[in-house]
């Protein structure tokens, strides 16, 4: 069968809704500076679903800064994959910062959140390990997940119970080699409420785990210094790895990872690894 003929004929993730779904789904176009109130087909409307959460992107002096980096570097430069020709001065001034601001050792940037994220969970685990998460999990922890050949389980939103039975049931089927990463959220896109952080983190004394935070919107926003969720409910020296995203509070594009200088340091330089950032 012609691909594009099955194509057209197949139910969207809709399913029996499809027909109902065409003219709903649109992409709008906002009209004037970003901002809470914004203009739609022509009418004054109140913005409920950008990211940019502390306004920053309609900032002058930011935009006065960005004008003035694109005009002495360009916007194309530098160039390529970061293993390649793409790395820079400020690459590394920025990661040094950022790790800083996390309260972490070191940091790496990745070129973008969803995918960056996908190629960390892929390069933190292998076929002997065991990944746990939240079932309210962002779609690119989800697909992350797919990537990674560990053995994997998920646990009910936020069910401490329900989280030590996996942690339990991996903790007796692990081997000598096997490893558990767990990952949630710190701030939970659809829903919300914030992940139980520091109940997960007190079970790593009963078996020996690292934590994975995706605090895309708790970086920048929560905590007395905008460090996030693990600094807002004290528990960031919990968070084994931290994963913070600039298309929010940022109200740009990318993301970085922080953790240990070891950890970081191994994903840059196995080009097999951080596949996010050796091929893109
Ligand atoms: C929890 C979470 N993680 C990751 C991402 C992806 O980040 P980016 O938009 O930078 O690709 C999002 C974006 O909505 C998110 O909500």
């Amino acid at each position: 069968m012609d691909l594009f003929d099955k194509l057209a004929n197949r139910p969207s993730p809709l399913g029996p809704f499809t027909s109902a779904g065409y003219g709903y789904y649109t992409f709008p176009k906002l009209e004037g500076p970003l901002g809470p109130e914004m203009k739609f087909n022509g009418k004054d409307m109140v913005v409920w679903s950008i990211n940019d959460y502390l306004g920053v992107g309609s900032n002058e002096e930011i935009k006065k800064v960005d004008a003035e980096a694109t005009a002495k570097y360009s916007l194309s430069a530098p160039m390529g994959a970061r293993l390649m020709t793409g790395n820079s001065d400020e690459h590394e001034a920025l990661e040094k910062e950022l790790a800083a601001f996390v309260h972490k050792e070191d940091a790496q940037l990745l070129n973008f959140g969803y995918q960056g994220i996908m190629s960390v969970i892929h390069a933190l685990v292998d076929r002997n390990d065991f990944l746990i998460y939240d079932e309210l999990s962002h779609a690119c922890i989800v697909d992350g997940k797919q990537l990674a050949m560990a053995d994997k389980s998920v646990f009910k939103h936020n069910d401490i119970e329900s989280f030590k039975k996996q942690l339990y049931r991996a903790a007796a089927k692990k081997k000598d080699n096997s490893s558990i990463l767990v990952v949630t959220e710190g701030v939970f896109g659809m829903t919300g409420d914030l992940g139980i952080l520091p109940e997960i983190i007190k079970l790593k004394e009963e078996v020996p785990f690292r934590l994975l935070v995706d605090d895309a919107h708790g970086f920048g926003t929560l905590g007395h210094d905008g460090s996030g969720t693990g600094t807002q409910l004290e528990c960031q020296d919990g968070i084994d790895i931290y994963f913070g995203t600039f298309a929010k509070a940022v109200a740009l594009i990318g993301a970085f990872v922080a953790s240990e200088p070891r950890v970081i340091y191994v994903k840059t330089l196995c080009v097999c690894l951080e596949r996010n950032m050796a091929y893109s």
